[in-house]
C-alpha cells in the first residue's frame, strides 16, 4: 500500500491537506507527524481519526530517534512536510523555536528521506522569503530577502532541501504559497482574529495604516497544488503559488465586518509590527502550466471561511478561551498603543519585549 506522511499535519493547511489526501487517494496509507504545539490541534483532524489507513503519531521533527521510528515503521513513499513555527510575531519575541524547527527539523526530515530512499520530498514554503516587494512579482529565481526570523528561518529551511537534491540527489520539491486562510486556521492569525473577534464584537486590531498588501490563497487551492506538485513536479524545482489577489488588510478587514453585517466602528489601528513586510506578490506561471489555477476568488473563499466560523463555535471557543491564548492576547494587543487613526498608528512601532 502506497504511503504519505505528513509532518505538521494537525495545523491549518496540513490537516485541510490530509482531509483532501484520504478523500481523493483511496488505497493510501496517511500517516500525520506533529509536535502538538500550541498551533497544532488534534481537533484538526476529528473526522479523520480512527478511519482504515489514517494514522496519526505525535512527535517532533528536531527529534531524530522519533523521525527514525516513524520512518521504519511506516516506510512512507512520499513526505510533506508542512511542520514549522509559522506566525512572525511570535517569532519577534523567540526566534529560537523558528530556528530550531524551521531549519534544523527540516535537515531531520530530509535525513530520514535519504536514508529511506522516498520518492519525493515536497517542503512546504512561503512567498515571504522573496522579503517586501514594491513593485513587479518575484519568480521562483527571484533574490531571497526575507526580513524577518520567521521568513529567515523558512529561507534556510528551502536552502536545506536544495542543498540535499544537489548533494545527495534527493528528489526534492519546493512550493513557495502567498498568504492562505480557511477552516481550522488557528483564531490568533489575521483573518481569522478578525472573524472571532468581530462575531465576539471586540475590536479588530489593524497593523499601522492597514494599507500592507497580501496576496490571499484559499486553503483548497493552496493543497491542491501540493497535490499536482507532488505527482508532476520536478526534482529540485521550486514553485510558487500564488492567488494573484492582492488586496490591502484594512480591505480584508472591509470585507469581513461586510460579511458579519458588523460596523466599521470595530476596527482600530493599532502601533504597527517592527520590520512589517508592506506587500509580497509573486509569479505563479511555473506552476501554472502545470495547469493549475486557483478556483476561489477571495470573496467566495472569504464567505466560506466566516461562515465555517460562525458554525464550529466549538472549535475555535476552545482555543480562545485557553489562558495560553488569552495571555498571548494581553501581551500582543493589550500592552500596545491603539488609534482611531491609520496616521496616528503608523507613527508607532510595537516592539515585543516578553517571551510567550
Ligand atoms: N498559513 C499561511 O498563510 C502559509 C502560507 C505559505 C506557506 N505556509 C507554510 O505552510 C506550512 C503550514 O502552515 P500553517 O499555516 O498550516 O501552520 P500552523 O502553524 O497552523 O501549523 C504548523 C503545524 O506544525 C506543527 N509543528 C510545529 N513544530 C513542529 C515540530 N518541531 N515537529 C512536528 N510538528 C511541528 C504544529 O503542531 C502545527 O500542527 C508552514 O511550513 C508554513 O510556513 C503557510
Amino acid at each position: 500500500m502506497p504511503s504519505i506522511l505528513i509532518a505538521g499535519g494537525a495545523g491549518f493547511i496540513g490537516s485541510n491537506f490530509a482531509r483532501m489526501w484520504m478523500r481523493k487517494h483511496d488505497g493510501f496509507k496517511v500517516i500525520v507527524f506533529d509536535k502538538l504545539t500550541y498551533a497544532g490541534n488534534i481537533d484538526n483532524l476529528h473526522d479523520l481519526l480512527g478511519r482504515e489507513g489514517f494514522h496519526f503519531i505525535k512527535g517532533d521533527i528536531c527529534d531524530a530517534d522519533a523521525v527514525a521510528n516513524v520512518f521504519e515503521e511506516f516506510k512512507p513513499d512520499l513526505v510533506v512536510n508542512f511542520a514549522a513555527e509559522t506566525h512572525v510575531d511570535r517569532s519577534l519575541l523567540s526566534p529560537g523555536s523558528f530556528i530550531m524547527t524551521d531549519i534544523y527539523g527540516v535537515h531531520t526530515l530530509l535525513e530520514a528521506c535519504r536514508k529511506h530512499q522516498v520518492k519525493k520530498f515536497v517542503q512546504v514554503s512561503s512567498d515571504e522569503v522573496y522579503g517586501s516587494l514594491n513593485e513587479g512579482a518575484a519568480s521562483e529565481t527571484h533574490q531571497l530577502r526575507p526580513r524577518n526570523p520567521y521568513s529567515a528561518s523558512k529561507a534556510g529551511g528551502d536552502l536545506m532541501a536544495l542543498a540535499y537534491f544537489h548533494t545527495y540527489n534527493l528528489p526534492v520539491v519546493i512550493t513557495r504559497g502567498c498568504n492562505t486562510y480557511g477552516p481550522y486556521q488557528h483564531p490568533e492569525k489575521f483573518i481569522p482574529l478578525l472573524i472571532t473577534n468581530a462575531i465576539e464584537d471586540m475590536p479588530l486590531p489593524i497593523y499601522g495604516d492597514g494599507m500592507q498588501i497580501r496576496d490571499w490563497l484559499f486553503v483548497e487551492d493552496h493543497c491542491e497544488a501540493i497535490e499536482l506538485v507532488i505527482e508532476f513536479g520536478e526534482p529540485g524545482g521550486i514553485y510558487n503559488i500564488a492567488a494573484n489577489q492582492e488586496i490591502r488588510n484594512i480591505d480584508v478587514a472591509h470585507l469581513v465586518l461586510e460579511m458579519l453585517g458588523k460596523p466599521k466602528t470595530l476596527i482600530k489601528y493599532v502601533a504597527d509590527r517592527p520590520g512589517h513586510d508592506r506587500r509580497y506578490a509573486m509569479d505563479a506561471t511555473k506552476l501554472r502550466s502545470l495547469n493549475w489555477t486557483p478556483k476561489y476568488r477571495l470573496e467566495d473563499g472569504l464567505r466560506i471561511t466566516v461562515d465555517w466560523y460562525r458554525s464550529n463555535e466549538w472549535w475555535w471557543r476552545k482555543i480562545r478561551e485557553h489562558p495560553s491564548f488569552r495571555e498571548y492576547y494581553r501581551r500582543m494587543y493589550e500592552q500596545r498603543l491603539w488609534f482611531d487613526t491609520p496616521e496616528e498608528a503608523i507613527k508607532h512601532i510595537h516592539m515585543p519585549t516578553s517571551s510567550v
